[in-house]
């Protein structure tokens, strides 16, 4: 069970002055139960991508395909691919539009025929993943702080239970804490078995955090695969945009030395590694 992209392209206004290849090749996939973290910089394509995920983009050339379902034209494949693919979308009012922050996270539940008792259920717990609680539930979404828009925007993607969940940019907007309790909940969904695509460009997040790591540079996925070897391969060649880790950095200058330390961006796996070559 898989989010299958291969050899996608994608051209903005093909045939005018506008014309904009956003994907030139992309090819990864995304597993239930795996974090995948796209990486790039600005203009790589990254959102262009995230559209494809769940259809409002459709392909120019290559496929996308979501559990063997084909992401193209026609009503049913494209119904069944919104539902088992949610987005959150990297500004939070581009998916905002209902009066009340109730009714807004209802409105995927109701259009999935959600019966009532399960409809209420559902909003309730994705409203209380994000932290929002039951003073806000008639608010305007539109009046909420840009913390608080962005909980609604995701709770309104988790209402309707989707198999994976494409985030561009989420902790964009958030402050520290909320950062870390947002990772926290993409933590917990992974281990339900959700397949989780987090959109960023820091890439020190996506080297504590994913699974697999693709980098985006001018639209075509120039590196996919663990972090570990993602890692290697930052460090053999500068990519546009991506910063590389200090502590990183500092690893490979010390085994450029002949120290036998792990690559690495955690200070205690390097702390502990350089206390053993030296005997203690
Ligand atoms: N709606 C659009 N129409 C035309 N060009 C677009 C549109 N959206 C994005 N682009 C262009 O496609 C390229 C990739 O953009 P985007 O997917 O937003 O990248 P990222 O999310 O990595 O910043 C950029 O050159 C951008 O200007
Ligand atoms: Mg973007």
């Amino acid at each position: 069970m898989s989010i299958a992209v291969r050899d996608l392209v994608h051209i903005y206004h093909p045939g005018s002055p506008l014309q904009t290849k956003a994907l030139d090749g992309v090819t990864f996939e995304a597993e239930r139960g795996s974090w995948v973290a796209v990486v790039g910089h600005t203009g790589s394509g990254k959102s262009t991508l995230a559209q494809h995920l769940n259809g409002l983009l459709l392909p120019t050339e290559g496929s996308v395909s979501v559990d063997d379902i084909q992401v193209r034209h026609g009503e049913e494949s494209l119904r069944k691919v919104r539902q088992k693919v949610g987005l959150v979308f990297q500004y939070p009012e581009q998916q905002l539009f209902e009066e009340t922050v109730f009714k807004e996270v209802s409105f995927g539940p109701r259009n999935w025929g959600f019966q009532a008792g399960r409809l209420e259920k559902s909003v309730e717990e994705a409203l209380e993943l994000v932290g929002i609680g039951e003073d806000l539930y008639e608010a305007n979404p539109f009046r909420l702080s840009g913390g608080q828009k962005r909980r609604v925007a995701i709770a309104s993607t988790l209402s309707s239970d989707p198999d994976y969940l494409v985030m561009d940019e989420p902790t964009a907007g958030l402050d520290s804490p909320g950062r870390r309790q947002l990772l926290g909940l993409l933590s917990d969904l992974k281990k339900l078995g959700k397949g989780i695509i987090h959109i960023t460009h820091d890439m020190e997040l996506a080297l504590g955090l994913a699974d697999s790591i693709l980098v985006l540079d001018e639209g075509k996925s120039t590196l996919w695969g663990p972090p570990g070897v993602i890692l290697g391969e930052l460090l053999e060649r500068d990519i546009r945009g991506l910063v590389i880790p200090d502590l990183v950095r500092f690893a490979g200058r010390l085994r450029d030395l002949g120290f036998e330390v792990p690559l690495t961006w955690e200070p205690k796996i390097l702390a502990e590694a350089i206390g053993r070559s030296h005997g203690r």
